[in-house]
């Protein structure tokens, strides 16, 4: 399409609002209805006249400054700025007036003075409000000239690896102060000084790179003139064409338009429509996507005997047939089941599908797993037991209805920066935030955002804590019996009450394992149960233990007892960490699951399969990762097929993981990059990027986005079509022409896809699924008037500790997340200028624990646990609680997975990685990140296709 501009009507849209009143008002002569609240420059221009303006955009509250904006209103005296008038019942606007004419001629003229003559009288490169402006309002000629005092050789500031801010070409209208305060929450930026001397000044004056400005962007999209500006469109020129997609880090699933110049893209633009995002976006999606044209990208197929053998490259005929081959002749040795693979969270709905069709049907086994293993799998669990669907209940806009936030093992600012900033919307709107972490992350205490309760407990102790704030609303007297009695089932409420009000589950008794006074506790709980609407948002601190799976069904016993489930405002809701992680979890990437998470024994749903596919599947579930681990060093497993997952720097034990990847007799791995796990391969697939990808992926809150190419694959081939060369080598032949084919097929299988089609996706942006006959448009809440499963199921959950213990050998306790600018194993963004803010990974400690150690910020450390040890710079922080350390997992050579543990959940075999038990001792080792600094190559701003 060509470049798309979102409409700005000026001031935000006040549908909704509290007050839910209308008003009818004319302009111009146009009868236009609106509701109450809204402003006259919105209401104009809903009515399809632009007025005028510099400091409104319709993503910030109306602020009045630049005086550009104003309209007559019959009966009132002077001309008073549209973007701060609400409309009033019968009112009469005039936007245009030969006096008004003359008042923004007047203003423009001041505010060009100031400006760079270029801007105004040329076509340059900039994108401008004020050069659109002086042409509206037919300013010709600056009668100042620019010879007095202006601002037009002040420094530029270019600090930002993105962007870049230019003081001579700001017009002090406080958009970018605005954009930070108001949409992202950051409060970053300021106008500095009074009058003329005024100036935007990041912190105290700081460059950009060194404030607190965390590269989102809003403050770039916000600037009406260049003054902030993204550096690839200054270096490439400004954009000519959009196509819209979607990002391809974090479970938010924010929409964008990729806006191209020729065959460069040129830059993200967080698409205002994005039913996630709503228009805004963090530093990994607006800005780090350059390494789709890295030049580590391999884009051949590479074949050898050997993984001691050096790689060869060849056709992508001879590395198919090579590895079909292969994998037959070893099904023909050791049995069917002797291979399998893995699915990526990273890649689309369409080709997870094929992926899993080519296991189930091509392999002839349930041989499947997916990364959700290591992350989500206990929320999968959790969540089917109690109301029948794996999968959160909101969507994100229903944060904004919530009084209190229940935030469970989730540091959102780092990890799904784009809800957070909605989060911190709503808490400075006066909702209370209960935070329950061992660290102190940065939501407890931020600029205008505090939260009420902090629970530190200690890493390990989620099911006691869940466990005491249940009971306390069970002894309390706290209990929502209406919906419990028409809602929930009477049987297992009555056993789980009785379980839950035993004095092991008081908040007194649990102290002894959580470390949380049990006052502070009984005030959460009562804050969480009394609210008017209590929403409950978590994350891999609650689904990365040994009893994962139990505390995810604690916090829907606590949901469905305080009656929180069902509306707006309230709900269980996940924060995925992968793009499709939903997705691939959706469409039969587990082991015992077809697509739409019905199990490989019903034979009905076998059946929908079998007749589509014209195969006999299998009725047993496959192996889950550390079962495929485990049998491959046991050598009843040797052939597999991983996709976009790099096993053996995600997952723990990796020595363990390295073994079993060493043992097998064929591994194909398929990734942009040669990657950790391909260190092991016999057959190296190239991928593709979301640049390349033609498909779908599904957010934590079961949006279907679509995915649109902007870019033919510059390896030649889409994934889906691999898999489907692959299965047919084989001698499962499996064709589609594109990606729609694939939709298809799934909504021809799948009840909860049933209605959704790419061409429904074009026409309505996204869908939440469930979307089919019942909810043709998709379903925002789930649960609104029963379970999914029907009645609400309660399940007790007794406090198991798990065996990862401390000892006089081990006395600290290791957790691990991940950074802002950092995503995952790092593989992209270690291949963009993000390496900037983040280059290795860090051991943060306690200074208490560092003191007693002899540790300095910034010494070299060995860590090491019950299974192996490495070495990071430490850092000091204070938001570490005393006798826990934490690190991230961004570089492979820092190897923080050589320490975690296999300890896993009880339920779905999902890792223990927040809980390992270390040593921390001083070391004049070298840090074993500094050999993955070398990595940070220097990335292009556009896209060069080859
Ligand atoms: S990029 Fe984001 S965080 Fe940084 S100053 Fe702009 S709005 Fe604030
Ligand atoms: S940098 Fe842009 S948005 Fe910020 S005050 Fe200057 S002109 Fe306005
Ligand atoms: S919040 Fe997540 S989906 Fe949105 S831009 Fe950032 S990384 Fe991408
Ligand atoms: S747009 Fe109304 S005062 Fe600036």
């Amino acid at each position: 399409m060509t470049l798309l501009r979102e409409p700005d009507h000026g001031t935000p849209d006040r549908t909704g609002a509290v007050e839910a009143r209308s008003v009818t008002v004319e302009i111009d002569g146009t009868a236009v209805t609106v509701p109450a609240g809204t402003s006259v420059m919105r209401a104009a221009g809903l009515a399809g006249v632009e007025i005028p303006r510099l400091c409104a955009t319709d993503s910030l509250e109306p602020f009045g400054s630049c005086r550009l904006c104003l309209v007559e209103i019959e009966g009132r005296k002077g001309t008073p700025a549209s973007c701060t008038t609400p409309c009033g019942p019968d009112m009469i606007v005039t936007t245009q007036s030969p006096r008004l004419q003359r008042l923004r001629r007047g203003v423009t003229e001041l505010y060009a003075s100031d400006h760079p003559r270029d801007c105004l009288t040329s076509d340059t490169h900039r994108e401008c409000e004020l050069r659109a402006l002086a042409k509206t309002v037919g300013l010709t000629d600056v009668r100042y000239g620019t010879g007095g005092k202006n601002h037009l050789d002040a420094a530029k500031d270019e600090s930002n690896p993105y962007f870049t801010f230019d003081p001579t070409e700001c017009i002090a209208c406080s958009r970018c102060v605005r954009a930070c305060d108001e949409v992202q929450g950051t409060f970053a930026l300021t106008i500095a000084g009074r009058g003329f001397g005024s100036t935007v000044s990041a912190s105290a004056g700081e460059p950009f790179m060194e404030s607190e400005c965390v590269s989102c962007g809003a403050c770039v999209q916000a600037c009406p003139t260049s003054a902030l500006q993204e550096k690839a469109v200054i270096a490439l020129g400004p954009p000519e064409r959009t196509v819209l997609t979607t990002c391809a880090y974090c479970g938010v699933g924010c929409s964008f338009k990729a806006e191209l110049r020729g065959e460069e893209v040129v830059r993200m633009v967080p698409q205002k429509a994005g039913g996630a995002n709503e228009g805004h976006s963090c530093v990994k999606g607006r800005f780090a996507w350059g390494y789709a044209s890295h030049r580590d990208r391999q884009l051949s197929p590479m074949v050898r005997e050997s993984i001691t053998d050096p790689w060869r490259n060849v056709s992508w005929d001879e590395a198919i047939s090579y590895a079909a081959s292969r994998l037959t002749a070893i099904q023909a040795e050791h049995g069917v089941r002797s291979i399998g693979g893995i699915t990526s969270s990273r890649c689309t709905n369409e080709e997870v599908f094929v992926v899993q069709k080519m296991i189930r049907a091509a392999f002839g086994n349930n041989n499947v797993d997916t990364c959700a293993r290591v992350c989500h799998a206990p929320t999968g669990y959790g969540l089917s037991q109690t109301f029948g669907t794996s999968a959160g209940t909101q969507d994100f806009k229903s944060v904004q209805q919530a009084d209190v936030i229940l935030l469970i093992g989730a540091n959102p600012t780092d990890g799904h920066p784009v809800f957070a900033s909605r989060l911190k919307q709503r808490l400075r709107k006066g909702a209370a935030l209960v935070v329950v972490d061992p660290r102190r992350i940065d939501l407890v205490r931020s600029p205008h955002v505090e939260a009420a309760q902090h629970l530190q407990l200690s890493p390990g102790s989620n099911v006691a804590m869940v466990n005491a704030l249940g009971h306390v609303v069970v002894t309390e007297g706290l209990v929502d019996r209406a919906f419990v009695e028409q809602r929930c089932e009477a049987d297992s409420f009555a056993r789980w009450e009785q379980f839950i009000a035993r004095p092991e589950n008081s908040p007194e008794s649990t102290e002894q394992i959580t470390g949380v006074p049990a006052e502070q506790v009984r005030t959460a709980a009562r804050l969480y149960a009394t609210a008017p609407n209590a929403a409950i948002y978590y994350g891999l601190g609650v689904t990365e233990h040994s009893q994962g799976s139990t505390t995810v069904m604690g916090m829907a016993n606590l949901a469905m007892a305080t009656g929180n489930i069902g509306r707006a405002g309230v709900g269980i809701n996940p924060l995925r960490g992968q793009n499709n992680v939903q997705g691939s979890c959706d469409l039969g990437s587990f082991p015992h699951e077809l697509p739409g998470y019905r199990h490989v024994s019903n034979d009905a749903a076998r059946q929908i399969f079998e007749q589509k596919w014209a195969r006999t599947l299998d009725p047993e579930p496959g192996l889950r990762i550390p079962n495929m681990l485990d049998a491959a060093i046991g050598g009843t497993y040797r052939g597999m097929f991983i996709q976009g997952e790099d096993i053996a720097q995600s997952d723990p034990n990796v020595k363990h993981v390295k073994a079993a990847l060493a043992a097998l007799d064929l591994l194909v791995v398929q990734d942009l990059f040669l990657n950790e796990t391909a260190a092991f391969a016999h057959v190296f697939l190239p991928g593709t990027s979301f640049l390349e990808k033609d498909g779908t992926f599904t957010n934590a809150e079961r949006r279907i986005n679509r995915v649109r190419p902007v870019m033919e694959p510059r390896c030649g081939k889409q994934e889906w079509q691999v898999a489907c060369d692959l299965a047919s080598a084989m001698g499962y032949p499996m064709h589609y022409d594109d990606g729609s084919q694939i939709m298809d097929e799934i909504a021809a299988t799948t009840p909860t896809f049933a209605g959704v089609s790419f061409a429904r996706l074009d026409e309505m942006g996204s869908l939440q699924w469930p979307c089919n006959a019942a909810a043709p448009d998709g379903t925002p809440t789930m649960h609104v008037d029963g379970f999914v499963r029907g009645k609400g199921h309660f399940v007790d959950t007794p406090f198991v500790p798990t065996d990862e213990r401390t000892s006089r050998k081990f006395p600290l306790i290791l957790t691990t997340g991940r950074i802002l600018s950092q995503y995952n194993v790092g593989a992209q963004t270690r291949r963009t200028p993000n390496v900037q803010w983040h280059n290795e990974d860090v051991l943060e400690i306690h200074p208490h624990d560092a003191e007693e150690r002899g540790i300095l910020d910034g010494a070299t450390v060995a860590i090491t646990s019950r299974v192996g040890q490495t070495v990071l710079r430490a850092r000091i922080a204070d938001r570490m609680p005393q006798g826990v350390v934490y690190t991230t997992f961004h570089y492979p050579g820092s190897g923080a997975n050589i320490v975690t543990t296999d300890n896993s959940d009880w339920a779905t075999n999902c890792p223990e990685y927040k809980v390992t038990a270390v040593q921390v001792m001083p070391t004049s080792q070298a840090p074993a990140s500094d050999q993955s600094l070398q990595e940070s190559a220097p990335v292009q701003l556009g896209l060069v296709q080859t």
